[in-house]
C-alpha cells in the first residue's frame, strides 16, 4: 500500500487495479448467457448519466431514500451515538452522506474507500471544506476484494458503515451476505451498518425506475458500447443494440440487459464474438427485497436490525443493525 499526502488529506491507495476492463469484458461475454460487469458503467459519461437517472420522474429510489434521511435524521443520530468513525464503500452517495455528517454528534472522522482514484479525492476535498473539523481519510481500493483499513483515532466511540442507494441490491443474495461478512472481517467486531435497500413492489412502477421515457437509463446502458469501443479499440455500433429492463418476479430483480437488434460478430482485438439476433447480454441486476427477505440477508451477515425506517408509500427503507458476533 501506498500512503500519499494530498493538500489537507492522507489517502490510503491500495492501487486496485483498474486495467482489468478488457480481460473481464471478454471473460464475461464468453459465458452464456453472456454479461458485462456493472462495475465498468462508471466512467465519466457513465457517472454524468447516472447522477441523471437519479433524478428522473420515474427514478423514486434516490429520492426516497433523502426523505427518508431527511425525517429520521435526528433519530439515527441519537442511535449512533457521538464520535462515530463513519465508513462509506463507495463515494456515489455525496449529499446523502453530507447529511449523515452533518447530523451526527462530532463525528471522529470519515473513510469513504472507491476504486475510482479521482472521484474519491474530489468527493473527500469537497468534504473537509464542508466539514473543516472532520478527518477524512481516503481509501483506494476495490472494494469488492478485501483490504486493510486506517486505524480509528482515539475518540472513536463506535464505527458505522453507511451503505446507501440499495447498492446492496446490485449483488445477488449470495454475493451481499458475502460482502457484509468481508464488512465485519476488514472493519471488525462492534461494527454498525446503516444500510438501504429498495422494496418489493407493482413490476410497474419498479420496470419504469429503470426504463425511462426520456432514455436516460438506456443511454446509461448503451454507454457500455462506447467503453468497449474506447478500450479496444472496436468498432460497435450502438444501434445494433438495445436497452431492456424488466421486473424478475421469481428472483426478485430488475434485470438490465442488452440486446442484439441483429445477428453479429463483433471483433475485439484477437477474439471475434457472434452474437446471435436477439440474445442478451446481462448487464446489471438489482434485487428488490421485502423486509421478510432483507432480514435473513442480515441474519446470514452477522447481524441483527435496531431500527428501521420507510417512507410513507413504503417504497424503501433504511436500516439500523448492529453485528451479532
Ligand atoms: N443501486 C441502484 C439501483 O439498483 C443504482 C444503480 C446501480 C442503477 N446500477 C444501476 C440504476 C443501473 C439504474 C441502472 O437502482
Amino acid at each position: 500500500m501506498n500512503i500519499s499526502q494530498h493538500e489537507a488529506l492522507v489517502l490510503h491507495d491500495h492501487e486496485p487495479t483498474t486495467d482489468s476492463f478488457k480481460e473481464d469484458v471478454l471473460a464475461g461475454l464468453i459465458q452464456t448467457p453472456k454479461r458485462i460487469p456493472s462495475k465498468f458503467f462508471y466512467d465519466e459519461r457513465g457517472s454524468q448519466l447516472f447522477e441523471e437517472i437519479t433524478k428522473l420522474d420515474e427514478y423514486y429510489l434516490t429520492r426516497t431514500e433523502i426523505s427518508i434521511l431527511q425525517r429520521y435524521l435526528p433519530e439515527i443520530a441519537s442511535l449512533v451515538g457521538p464520535d462515530a468513525l463513519v465508513i462509506e464503500f463507495g463515494t456515489g452517495a455525496g449529499l446523502k452522506t453530507n447529511m449523515l455528517l452533518a447530523a451526527l454528534d462530532r463525528p471522529a472522522a470519515y473513510v469513504p474507500i472507491d476504486i475510482s482514484r479521482e472521484q474519491l479525492l474530489d468527493a473527500s476535498l469537497e468534504l473537509v471544506e464542508a466539514f473543516p473539523e472532520l478527518e477524512v481519510w481516503p481509501v483506494c481500493a476495490d472494494y469488492t476484494e478485501s483490504f486493510s483499513l486506517p486505524k480509528p483515532n482515539s475518540r472513536t466511540a463506535q464505527t458505522v458503515v453507511f451503505f446507501p442507494g440499495s447498492t446492496v441490491g446490485n449483488f445477488t443474495p449470495d454475493e451481499a451476505v458475502g460482502f457484509l461478512r468481508s464488512v465485519v472481517a476488514s472493519v471488525g467486531t462492534g461494527v454498525n451498518l446503516l444500510i438501504g435497500f429498495d422494496r418489493r413492489k407493482e413490476t410497474a412502477t419498479l420496470e419504469a425506475a429503470y426504463d425511462d421515457r426520456r432514455g436516460v437509463t438506456a443511454a446509461f446502458n448503451l454507454n457500455l458500447i462506447s467503453r468497449i469501443n474506447r478500450e479496444f479499440n472496436a468498432t460497435l455500433s450502438a444501434d445494433k443494440f438495445r436497452h431492456h429492463a424488466f421486473f424478475n418476479t421469481l428472483e426478485s430483480r430488475i434485470e438490465m440487459h442488452l440486446v442484439s437488434i441483429v445477428g453479429q460478430s463483433i471483433q475485439l482485438e484477437d477474439t471475434e464474438i457472434r452474437l446471435s439476433e436477439g440474445e442478451h447480454i446481462v448487464t446489471e441486476y438489482s434485487y428488490k427485497y421485502s423486509r421478510e427477505a432483507f432480514a435473513a440477508i442480515i441474519e446470514a451477515s452477522g447481524f441483527e436490525l435496531v431500527q428501521r425506517w420507510s417512507d410513507s408509500r413504503e417504497y424503501f427503507d433504511v436500516w439500523y443493525c448492529r453485528v451479532t458476533t
